[in-house]
C-alpha cells in the first residue's frame, strides 16, 4: 500500500462540524436520537464513534478487560495521519469507547501493532504487581516516504500503568530502526514459552521476519519465512501466529503452528484478503511445507485480523477489519466508516482430510432470552420470509440435499444473493444489485470461494447488521464476510433449491439481535 496515494478528504463539512466529538465516549454532536443509528451503522458490531477506523490492534485481556485498539484517524472518514483508537469490553459483545490511546509524534503516524502486559516487569516500566501495558507499533514517517526515501518505517514501544487509559511514549524510540526495506512494519508481539523471551512478528515487504527480545526495548532478528511460499500479489502486512491442537486433540505432537499473514493487493476475490500456513515454529524459526495459500475468510471484507494476547481461557480469539482497500475509502457511510468483524474464536479441524483453520462467533445473544423465530419449512421449492428484523439477526438452518439459494431483498428491489453450489463446491454471493454499489467499480463484482459439502446434513450460520453479512458454513469450516449498503434494510429472505428439486430445510431460526449501542 502506497500511503502518500491514499485520496485526500471528500468530507470537509463533515470534519468542521464533528472535530468537536474526537476523543470523548459520546461525541457532542451525536445527541440521544442520532448516536448509532445512522444509516448503514453496524447494531452489534464494532464502530468507532465517528471519523474513519481500519485494523485492529494491541489485542490483549487484562484482568477481566478485552482492549481493542484500533488505527483512528479522528479528523475525517478516510484514511489519514494515524493515531490509535481504543475499546474496553468485558464480555466481548458490548464496547465502551476510550479516549484515543496513541497520536502521530516526531517520530511519525502510528500505524499498526500489538499490545502485551509485562507481567514479569521485564521493561523496568511498572512493577510485577502493577506491571505496565506495553503497546509495540509502527512509525510511518510521512516526510520520509514523500522525500523517497525507503527508511520511513521503524518500530516503537509506548507504556500504561492505567489499564491503557493514559499512554507514555518511550523515550529511547525507535526500539528498531529501518534497515533500509519499504515496508516494514506490523509488529505483533507474543510472550513465547519456548525460549522465555519476547517473539516479534515483523513484516518486510514480501516475508515475514520474526525478532526476539528479553526487555521488549533491544532486539534481535532470529529468522525469515515466506520469500517463496504463499500468495505474493500484494505487500504482505499484520502477521500473526499461534499454536492450535488439530482436531481439539490434547496431545502435544497434534499441535501446530498457524501464521496469519494479511495481503493487499493479491487476494482471491480482489484487493485486500488474509492468508494463513500451517506448520511448525520452534521457538524462533517457522517453517512449513506449504507452497500455496490458503484463506481465512473468503469473502472480501475481512482484513488485517489478528488474535487476542492472554485471553482467560486461551482460546484464540480474532477480530479483523471488515472492509478492503480497493473501496474502503469510498463506502457510502457518514459520520462513521468501517467496522470490526464479530469476534471469532480460530480452530484446526480435518476439513476433507487436510487441516483447515475453522473460525466460529462467539455467541452474541444469550439463548434465554433471544426472541427466536422458528419457521414452518413448506414442502413447495421456496421458503419465503418477511420480516422487518431480517437486516439485525442471525439466521440459522441445516438443510439436506443439494445446493439452497438466499435472495435478502428490500422493498427497493435491491437483492444479495448467496449460493452455496454443491456439485461445483463453491459459496458465493452476488452484490451487484444489492444496493448502493457504484462507488467503486469492483465493489460489483461476484465473490466466491470453494467449499467442502458434507454429504448429507449442511449447516449455515448467518449474521446481518445493517450493512454486513458473515456467513459460517458447517460450523465455521467456510466463512464468507462481506459489506452491503441497501436503501433500505433488507426485510426478505427467499430460500431455494436451484432447479426443480424440493427444498429440504431443518430446524430454520431466524433471532434479532439487538443494538449494543442504545
Ligand atoms: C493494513 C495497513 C497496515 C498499516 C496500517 C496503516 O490495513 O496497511 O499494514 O500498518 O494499515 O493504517
Amino acid at each position: 500500500m502506497n500511503f502518500l496515494l491514499r485520496p485526500p478528504s471528500l468530507f470537509v463539512f463533515l470534519l468542521i462540524v464533528l472535530s468537536a466529538c474526537k476523543n470523548t465516549p459520546k461525541p457532542d454532536s451525536m445527541t440521544e436520537t442520532t448516536y448509532y443509528t445512522e444509516a448503514h451503522r453496524p447494531q452489534y458490531h464494532f464502530s468507532p464513534p465517528t471519523h474513519w477506523m481500519n485494523d485492529p490492534n494491541g489485542l490483549v485481556y487484562h484482568k477481566g478487560v478485552y482492549h481493542l485498539f484500533y488505527q483512528y484517524y479522528p479528523e475525517d472518514i478516510v484514511w489519514g495521519p494515524m493515531h490509535w483508537g481504543h475499546a474496553t469490553s468485558t464480555d466481548m459483545k458490548h464496547w465502551e469507547h476510550k479516549p484515543i490511546a496513541l497520536f502521530p509524534d516526531e517520530n511519525g503516524y502510528i500505524f499498526s501493532g500489538s499490545a502485551v502486559v509485562d507481567h514479569q516487569n521485564t521493561t523496568g516500566f511498572g512493577t510485577e504487581e502493577n506491571p505496565a501495558m506495553v503497546a509495540i507499533f509502527t512509525y510511518h514517517l510521512m516526510e520520509g516516504e514523500k522525500a523517497g526515501r525507503t527508511d520511513y518505517q521503524t518500530q516503537g514501544i509506548a507504556y500504561s500503568l492505567d489499564h491503557g487509559d493514559s499512554w507514555t511514549v518511550y523515550e529511547g524510540n525507535p526500539v528498531i530502526g529501518n534497515p533500509g526495506i519499504k515496508d516494514f512494519r506490523d509488529p505483533k508481539v507474543f510472550w513465547n514459552e519456548q525460549t522465555q523471551a519476547w517473539t516479534m512478528l515483523l513484516v518486510a515487504g514480501d516475508h515475514l521476519q520474526i525478532w526476539g527480545s528479553n526487555n521488549l526495548i533491544d532486539w534481535e532478528q532470529q529468522s525469515e519465512f515466506g520469500k517463496n511460499q504463499g500468495a505474493h500479489g500484494g505487500v504482505w502486512e499484520c502477521p500473526d501466529l499461534f499454536p492450535l491442537s488439530l482436531d481439539g486433540a490434547g496431545a502435544a505432537d497434534a499441535q501446530k503452528w498457524v501464521l496469519l499473514i494479511s495481503i493487499n493487493p493479491g487476494a482471491p476475490n480482489g484487493g485486500s484478503g488474509t492468508q494463513y500456513f500451517i506448520g511448525d515454529f520452534d521457538g524462533k524459526t517457522f517453517t512449513s511445507d506449504q507452497t500455496e495459500p490458503l484463506w481465512i475468510d473468503g469473502g472480501t471484507d475481512n482484513y488485517a485480523g489478528v488474535t487476542y494476547n492472554d485471553t482467560p481461557d486461551g482460546s484464540r480469539l480474532f477480530i479483523g477489519w471488515m472492509s478492503n482497500w480497493n473501496y474502503a475509502q469510498l463506502t457510502p457511510t457518514q459520520a462513521w466508516r468501517s467496522a470490526m468483524t464479530l469476534p471469532r474464536t480460530l480452530h484446526l479441524e480435518t476439513v476433507a482430510a487436510s487441516p483447515r483453520l475453522v473460525s466460529k462467533p462467539l455467541p452474541i445473544h444469550n439463548p434465554a432470552s433471544a426472541s427466536t423465530s422458528t419457521y414452518e419449512v413448506p414442502v413447495e421449492d421456496i421458503l419465503s420470509i418477511s420480516n422487518k428484523d431480517i437486516n439485525q439477526s442471525q439466521i440459522r438452518f441445516d438443510w439436506d440435499g443439494a445446493s439452497v439459494n438466499l435472495d435478502f431483498t428490500n422493498e427497493e428491489g435491491q437483492v444479495l444473493s448467496l449460493s452455496l453450489d454443491k456439485e461445483e463446491q463453491t459459496i458465493s454471493l452476488d452484490r451487484s444489485q444489492s444496493g448502493y454499489v457504484g462507488f467503486e467499480e469492483r465493489f460489483k463484482n461476484d465473490q466466491q470461494m470453494s467449499w467442502t459439502p458434507l454429504e448429507g446434513k449442511n449447516e449455515l450460520n448467518i449474521y446481518m447488521d445493517a450493512s454486513s453479512i458473515e456467513v459460517f458454513v458447517n460450523g465455521g469450516q467456510s466463512v464468507l464476510t462481506a459489506q452491503f449498503f441497501p436503501l433500505k434494510p433488507y426485510e426478505n429472505l427467499t430460500i431455494s433449491q436451484p432447479g426443480n428439486s424440493p427444498l429440504k430445510l431443518n430446524s430454520f431460526e431466524m433471532t434479532p439481535i439487538p443494538s449494543i449501542w442504545r
